[in-house]
């Protein structure tokens, strides 16, 4: 096994401390580009905003990043849709919402990022005009508005609890998989009062999240899957997200950087 580089940012460090620790049993972690030439490098939580800097830098320093810029845009875009759609949620953008003939509810949210924790407010819409105004409030926060809004058809999922705001705390799980293979997984929701309890990957959840892997390691190196249980029975993708910004969730961080360690 080869040691390779943790590459992350003082903020992040700060904010996960447990994380690092771990990281740091089996990888050599920097927050300066500049420290790490000439070996295999993986970035956490390090890749935005710049990420064409990032991977200039890194070619610069004849360092190994198995990913590209368009693995990433595909996966941080929701360019995966395409060849995802029958594992996730049915999907609109501005352009094609006026042809949607579904009444509601919807989610809408930026193509990266959301405003979960206003659920009530600013994500859950009962109807397709409550949508269009969600969607244009969101259009007017600094953070969504350079992704593009989305605009999801809701699906009843298993909730366990329901949060500030509405936010619904479901039975949701994420997944990393790096070169196409399982490294760990955990329960998504680390902020419910049920974080501590919620153990493993349930077989179902790990069987469907490796179906949509096989698809996804076509198109991306490296990549996470959340899933969640649905209301009337089965898995379904929640989003598909970049390795390199996806925070562990439940995901014990040793269990995590071993795997990650053996994979290099
Ligand atoms: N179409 C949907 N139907 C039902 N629940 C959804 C839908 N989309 C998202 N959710 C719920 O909202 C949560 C946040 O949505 P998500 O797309 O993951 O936003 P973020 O990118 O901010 O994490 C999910 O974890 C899931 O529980
Ligand atoms: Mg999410």
């Amino acid at each position: 096994m080869r040691r390779a580089t943790i590459l992350t940012t003082t903020e992040a460090l700060l904010n996960n401390p447990d994380e690092f620790e771990a990281a740091a049993r089996y990888f050599d972690v920097t927050t300066s580009r500049c420290s790490c030439r000439r070996t295999l490098v993986i970035p956490r939580y390090s890749a935005l905003p710049h990420y064409v800097d990032l991977v200039l830098d890194l070619e610069f320093n004849c360092n190994e990043y198995p990913s590209s810029p368009d693995a990433f845009r595909w996966i941080a875009d929701f360019g995966y849709y395409d060849q995802l759609k029958e594992f996730t949620f049915q999907t609109w953008t501005p352009d094609d919402f006026y042809r949607c003939t579904h009444p509601g509810p919807f989610v809408v949210k930026g193509r990266t990022n959301s405003k979960k924790y206003n659920w009530d407010t600013h994500m859950f819409a009962r109807t397709k005009q409550d949508a269009v105004r969600i969607g244009c409030m969101l259009s007017e926060d600094s953070l969504l508005a350079s992704q593009s809004i989305l605009y999801r058809k809701y699906e009843p999922l298993v909730t366990h609890e329901v949060g500030l705001n509405g936010l619904p705390f479901t039975n949701e799980y994420r997944l990393f998989y790096d070169q196409g293979e399982y490294l760990a997984g955990g329960f998504y929701w680390s902020e419910s009062d049920r974080a501590d309890s919620r153990g493993e990957v349930p077989a179902e959840a790990r069987e469907f999240a490796d179906q949509v892997a096989a698809v996804a390691k076509c198109h991306a190196h490296s990549f996470v899957i959340d899933v969640a249980e649905k209301a009337a029975g089965g898995w379904i993708m929640v989003e598909m997200n970049t390795f390199e910004q996806s925070g562990l969730s439940c995901i014990d961080p040793d269990a995590f950087y071993s795997a990650l360690a053996k994979n290099c």
